[in-house]
């Protein structure tokens, strides 16, 4: 097989393993990387102000990492600026959220090019080259103009949008004509698929024949749907160590019987978190019988701070988690911990081993890789259950959750409290089926499918 090179904006950089830093993908990629190996090219997650940017090279097992640095303007225009200020607020479906500037355009394609020209020495004509997510849309077409013709496949890991949203971004056909350039083009659902598909067919007057082949200006490229996967046979493993850490340790003496809802995201308009803490206020007020019998702890680290939108987010969370403890709490109970803050990813999947509920809600979401570790975290004889949004890429996969509305949290808080109260035989048939899925669509099948269908393709250049 030939050489894979991952290209991200986030690399799981070894020394920043386990830190409880890490996204999704990160841990995705790092996961599906075990076996083959192979060059990960990407940012260094550090903002640095030399002329020319220092190339650090370093090795883990089979995997050399390759980083760069960002300077303050490229950092201010493409990360703050087009991909988090426009393109994640947009592909999130939150249009009243983007602010479009025309030089965070330009910032974005200035860091793709440098991204493309720090690569291009470390390339071999065999590699295999697979790019990840909104932030370096423009790759494959700056690496084709530069002579590559290694098959280059993209995974986008948010939701892509309808066209009548997508039409909101001012460059979306420049969007669309750069995803041309790719090779193979996957998502993480059918929705997402459609729709853009539904963008090429209208916007781009291409070609789709019923697999997903694409004709389109010159360019033909497959498209498919590649749900992400995790672990899951590790998890266990992972949870046993987690046991161990003093976080773990402590909530379950403080809990004794009191059942644990848990949630944890990053600090992100797109999870929903306002609607959640809306919904366990709901509970508190509907059913008193729960009261001192449930405690709910959301694990919320603070993600891209410097980004308007989410600086407001902060102070709305905070005030919401206040008033839900400021109306129900006492001098022995406190029924919201809003903790913001991250842990280590084995305490993390302790401590979803040790709750009763995972709290899943987000507003709109690629994947969520957080509802699929709860299920691997459950112990097999005493489940928990999950409570999950329809809004995420998951619901299409882990059908046997309690899959919910995040909009309504009345119906929500009603979910929970069946879940609350959901008898054993009812737990252990769900999380039989969601495990099956699991077990069958882990991270390894995830990789190996994609790479099976990544094949060269011809492009007008
Ligand atoms: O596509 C979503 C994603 O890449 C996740 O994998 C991850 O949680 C998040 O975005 C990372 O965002 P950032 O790199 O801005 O911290």
């Amino acid at each position: 097989m030939s050489r894979l090179i991952i290209v991200s904006n986030r690399v799981a950089r070894p020394d920043a393993l386990n830190k409880g830093s890490q996204g999704g993908l990160a841990v995705g990629v790092l996961a599906a990387m075990a076996d083959s190996g192979g060059l990960w090219f990407g940012w260094n997650g550090r903002i640095e102000n030399r002329p020319v940017s220092e190339i650090r090279e370093e090795s883990r097992g089979n995997i050399n990492f390759v980083t760069i640095g960002l300077r303050q303007n490229e950092y201010n225009n493409f990360y703050r600026g087009y991909a988090n200020s426009v393109l994640w607020p947009l592909f999130h479906q939150r249009p009243d959220l983007m602010t479009y500037r025309h030089h965070y355009r330009m910032g974005y394609l200035g860091v793709n090019r440098k991204y493309v020209d720090h690569l291009l020495p470390y390339l071999k004509p065999d590699d295999t080259i697979w790019i990840h997510d909104y932030q370096l849309i423009p790759m494959a077409k700056m690496l084709r103009e530069a002579g590559v013709s290694s098959p280059i496949g993209f995974f986008l890991h948010t939701p892509f949008p309808p066209l009548d949203l997508l039409r909101a971004l001012p460059d979306h056909k420049d969007v669309l004509t750069e995803l041309l350039n790719y090779d193979l083009v996957g998502f993480h659902t059918l929705t997402d698929e459609r729709g853009f598909h539904e963008a090429i067919r209208y916007s781009m007057k291409g070609d789709i024949s019923p697999s997903g082949l694409i004709d389109c200006q010159g360019h033909q490229l497959q498209t498919g749907v590649y749900p992400i996967g995790i672990e899951t046979d590790d998890i266990p493993d992972l949870v046993k160590t987690g046991k161990h850490s003093k976080e773990y340790q402590q909530l379950k003496l403080e809990l004794g019987d009191r059942k644990l809802l848990i949630g944890v995201d990053r600090l992100d308009y797109s999870k929903g978190l306002f609607h959640r803490f809306k919904s366990y206020e709901q509970l508190l007020k509907n059913y008193s019988d729960f009261h001192r019998r449930v405690v709910y702890m959301q694990v919320a680290p603070t993600s891209r701070g410097d980004v308007k939108a989410y600086g407001q987010l902060a102070q709305q969370i905070d005030q919401a988690a206040g008033h839900v403890n400021g109306t129900y709490a006492d001098f022995d109970w406190t029924p919201l911990r809003y903790l913001n803050r991250g842990f280590r990813r084995n305490t993390i999947l302790a401590l979803y081993n040790l709750a009763h509920i995972g709290f899943v809600t987000p507003l709109r979401d690629g994947m969520n890789l957080v509802a699929k570790e709860f299920v691997a975290a459950q112990d097999p004889d005493n489940p928990g259950v999950l409570i999950l949004s329809k809004m995420a890429g998951a619901s299409a996969e882990l059908k046997s959750a309690i899959i919910v509305n995040p909009y309504d949290t009345e119906a929500v808080a009603n979910h929970l409290a069946t879940a609350i109260q959901m008898p054993l035989d009812e737990r252990k048939d769900r999380w039989e089926q969601m495990m099956e899925t699991l077990r069958r669509n882990d991270i390894q099948a995830w990789q190996r499918n994609f790479r099976r269908d990544l094949v060269p393709r011809p492009h007008a250049i």
